[in-house]
């Protein structure tokens, strides 16, 4: 296909000859037009665009109007976007009483796996993944659904009864009230923390072949519907070496401030270091980023602007996790193994600032990721010549051999 790519697939059929490459290493499983990463350089684009203009000049709606459709909206498309998407942003009552089966303190990911695969139960009108209108509109109510789903769940998670959404709203504004508000106390959203939610949301919307995105391809390979392929992805996103990572790496920053912060990064990193401890840097580290993340800078500059809005220009976490990254940045274990900060270094610090409990944050990284995984899935389904992802073997079992009657055995 290009000078370090072979089209394998021509190689099979003249041979019969497959590769083995666990964990997909050096496989290509798509072509895409959606995103590019170029992880030598930390460059990551959607559609063409540079991530750092679109966190900088554009919002979380124009930019899944781009990744589904593949052109950023002009005024009037955007108009028609929002109005579609916030028709959707209600749930059917029913899933009340599906939440209710769950307990309380169940971790928001098992919760939102569960909501968003039964959202299928509701949209008898949708579910042909094969059907160009019926992915269309379950791409609409996803996208309006998921900040309701996510903040019913954080609403059934403390106990308080649940907010419905206030169309005038934007997106992330309408987001942070359904999250925030209370029959008792309206929210007013700060227009600092909105956009810095927003922003994490552009970050997050998508990043080629990850492993959900991955999942969510191969589960909609076998033409099952929208919403079980979300769900799937959901499901693979909530892996700390995935989306669990902003959770575990907030985690991280807390247990080493509570060991003595800044003092105690020494220690803690003689013990990353040290392979059998098992404990790794949350937050470091990415499978095609071998330089910075550019959108871990971006979310460097947003921690900054959030916590001087708020008055926190002294975080400990902030300084902590600075702290730490400029020793880890220092230190011959991750420079030779090229080990930068990913995205999930600093989302936690904001979005614990704004008041999001560190068990969501994966769930609202869920919630951004969905309009990637969705032109994902189109983009796969569109191409004529799409069939049921199926991955060969190496078989390393027993040779063949005789069943003997239970007694002989
Ligand atoms: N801390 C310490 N060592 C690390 C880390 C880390 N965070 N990440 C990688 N390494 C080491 C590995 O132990 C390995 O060392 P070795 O060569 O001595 O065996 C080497 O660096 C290469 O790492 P791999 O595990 O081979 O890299 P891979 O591409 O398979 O893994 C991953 C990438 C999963 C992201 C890994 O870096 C990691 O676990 N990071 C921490 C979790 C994390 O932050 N995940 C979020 C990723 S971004 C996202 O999903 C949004």
């Amino acid at each position: 296909i290009g000078p370090d790519v072979i089209d394998i697939r021509k190689l099979y059929a003249q041979t019969g000859m497959f590769t083995y490459d666990p964990g997909f290493l050096s496989t290509a499983s798509c072509q895409s037009t959606i995103t590019y990463i170029d992880g030598d350089k930390g460059e990551l684009l959607y559609r063409g665009y540079p991530i750092e203009q679109l966190a900088t000049q554009c919002d979380f709606l124009e930019t899944c109007h781009l990744l589904l459709y593949g052109e950023l909206p002009d005024e009037k498309a955007k108009d028609e976007f929002t109005r579609r998407v916030t028709l959707h942003t209600m749930v059917n009552e029913q899933m009340q009483f599906f939440l209710r089966g769950f307990r309380r303190d169940a971790h928001p990911m098992a919760v939102m796996t569960g909501l968003v695969g039964a959202l299928s139960a509701f949209y008898h009108d949708s579910t042909d993944i094969n059907n160009p209108e019926h992915r269309e509109i379950s791409a609409i109510r996803l996208i309006a659904k998921m900040p309701t789903l996510v903040a019913m769940a954080y609403k059934y998670a403390t106990g308080q009864p649940y907010i419905y959404p206030k169309n005038s709203l934007s997106y992330t504004a309408n987001f942070m009230r359904m999250m925030f508000a209370t029959p008792c106390e309206e929210y007013e959203p700060n227009d600092v923390l909105v956009r810095a939610l927003d922003r994490i949301f552009i970050l997050h919307a998508d990043h080629e072949q990850n492993a959900s995105t991955s999942t969510v391809r191969l589960c909609g390979s076998s033409g099952t519907n929208p919403f079980a392929a979300i769900a799937a992805g959901v499901a693979c996103l909530w892996g700390p070496a995935h989306g669990g990572a902003n959770e575990a790496a907030l985690n991280m920053l807390h247990d080493i401030q509570r060991q003595g912060g800044v003092d105690k990064i020494g220690e803690f990193i003689k013990q990353v270091k040290d392979k059998n401890s098992g404990i790794k840097l949350m937050g470091f580290g990415h499978r095609v980023y071998k330089n910075y993340d550019p959108r871990a800078k971006l979310m460097q500059e947003t921690c900054r602007e959030v916590l001087a809005e708020l008055g926190l220009e002294n975080d400990p976490l902030f300084k902590l996790a600075m702290a730490l990254e400029k020793i880890a940045l220092e230190d011959e274990y991750f420079v030779s193994r090229k080990l930068y900060p990913n995205v999930d270094f600093y989302s936690g610090i904001v979005q614990r600032a704004i008041g999001i409990p560190v068990s969501l944050f994966t769930a609202i990284f869920a919630l951004a990721r969905t309009v990637g995984w969705i032109a994902q899935l189109n983009e796969m389904i569109a191409d004529p010549e799409y069939k049921i992802g199926r991955p060969r073997q190496l078989y390393s079992g027993s040779v063949k051999r005789d069943v003997r009657p239970i007694g002989q055995r």
